[in-house]
């Protein structure tokens, strides 16, 4: 429940991309908000407002003379009321009005006298997209401060590809939590890794580990939340990469240092989730091994490098941010790994019943001590060690 108790009044305009704002009233409303639908006449083509009344159980505005109102200022009540106003789907029509302060249905009055943040999620054509007008309106709002919330990339309706798509009602529901919270890492980069790697044996075989990477993905979304621009390597895992985040697909240990050094330059922070292998196999083998009932094979491990350790040895490191999952003796080992490591900020992660969960156990330490988070979700926790990083940031 992320926008509990939070006020969206949602402006919903002329475009296929209308029935997905139905979804979206439903995702709101189970992250705890108040939905109050707003919609043009042209969306009423699309979608009529009974659905959205039935889904927000609210009353649906359409019309800027709406008796309802006793003192028939529908635009004001509205926008008075609202914690965030969102507009989605966002069509190129509107994006023009709003950029020039056109004010001529109850849609766009309500934005002109809103006293709350605007975002708008564009769905439109790519070519209507693309057109110097349209790059002008948005650049215009931009400017103006509204936030813009993609547009997707992909299939379109009218057949085509490119960009224009409304972004996924989930993005879109993503997107604004992350409005609502604080912005400590605004302007700064963040690069981190995530997941297991996989060490190869042979063609179809290999080592690797139970890391799921939810909260290597958990972390880069939280400091994609404060403002960060992010970017994540990560191992082989089943996750979406979460919106706004650059993400770099690696398998092993070796990628994974390769991409890591290949980025490092500028990144303001480096934070090392992954649970990556100590060692992999010497050599290889090029062809599947077979089972010849003999003697099994012995497998020669070598040492991979350390990342962490690499990066924190550059001779202008960013904020190094380690992990260390243990079993037992938390405080002992999780500082053994910091000092050996030489690395500012470690999390020792006591690992109860293995690795996968939602929640987690965290305890930071750094040169002031430790630190004990509470037991939470992984995105909570997530979001508490990116304020601690921030602090970490501004001291230094
Ligand atoms: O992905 P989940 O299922 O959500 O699980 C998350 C996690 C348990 C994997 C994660 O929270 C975690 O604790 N990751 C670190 C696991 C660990 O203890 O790694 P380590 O002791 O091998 O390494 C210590 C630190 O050095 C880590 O920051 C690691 O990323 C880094 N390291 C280690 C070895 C290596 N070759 N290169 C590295 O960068």
């Amino acid at each position: 429940m992320e926008l509990q108790g939070k006020r969206i009044a949602l402006g919903v305009t002329g475009g296929v991309a209308a029935y997905k704002a139905a979804e979206l009233v439903r995702l709101l409303l189970k992250q705890g908000a108040t939905v109050q639908v707003a919609m043009t006449d042209a969306a009423t083509h699309f979608v009529t407002p009974v659905t959205f009344q039935a889904l927000s159980g609210q009353p649906v505005f359409t019309d800027q003379w709406d008796a309802r109102i006793g003192n028939n200022m529908a635009h004001i009540d509205l926008s008075r009321e609202a914690d965030a106003l969102l507009v989605a789907p966002a069509s190129a029509d509107f994006l023009a009005k709003v950029a020039h302060g056109l004010a001529d249905d109850l849609l766009s009055t309500l934005v002109l006298a809103r006293d709350c943040p605007l975002l708008v999620a564009p769905a439109m054509n790519r070519q209507m997209w693309e057109n110097p007008a349209t790059r002008r309106n948005v650049a215009t709002l931009r400017a103006d401060g509204v936030a813009v919330l993609g547009p997707g990339c992909g299939d379109q309706a009218c057949g085509e590809t490119g960009l224009g798509r409304m972004l996924e009602p989930e993005e879109i529901v993503a997107e604004l939590i992350a409005h609502f919270q604080p912005k400590p890492l605004k302007g700064r980069r963040l690069l981190l890794t995530a997941g297991p790697t996989f060490e190869a044996i042979d063609p179809v075989r290999g080592i690797t580990n139970l890391s799921t990477g939810k909260m290597g993905y958990a972390i880069a979304r939280a400091a994609h939340e404060a403002g960060a621009e992010v970017t994540l390597v990560s191992g082989p895992v089943a996750l979406p990469c979460p919106y706004g985040v650059t993400r770099i697909d690696v398998t092993s240990a070796l990628q994974m240092r390769d991409a890591v050094l290949a980025q490092t330059a500028g990144s303001d922070v480096f934070v090392a989730v992954a649970a990556v292998a100590d060692y992999r196999p010497a050599a290889p083998a090029e062809q599947k091994i077979k089972k010849d009932g003999g003697t099994p094979p012995a497998i020669e491990l070598t040492l991979n490098p350390d990342i962490l350790a690499e990066v924190a040895a550059l001779p202008h490191p960013p904020l190094c941010v380690g992990f260390a999952a243990e079993s037992q003796k938390l405080d002992e080992y999780a500082e053994k790994k910091r000092r050996a490591k030489k690395i500012p900020l470690i999390v020792g992660n006591l690992i109860q019943n293995g690795f996968g969960g939602d929640d987690n156990t965290l305890v930071l330490f750094d040169d002031d001590g430790r630190h004990p988070l509470p037991p939470a979700s992984k995105i909570d926790l997530a979001r508490r060690l990116v304020a601690h990083i921030a602090t970490l940031l501004e001291k230094n």
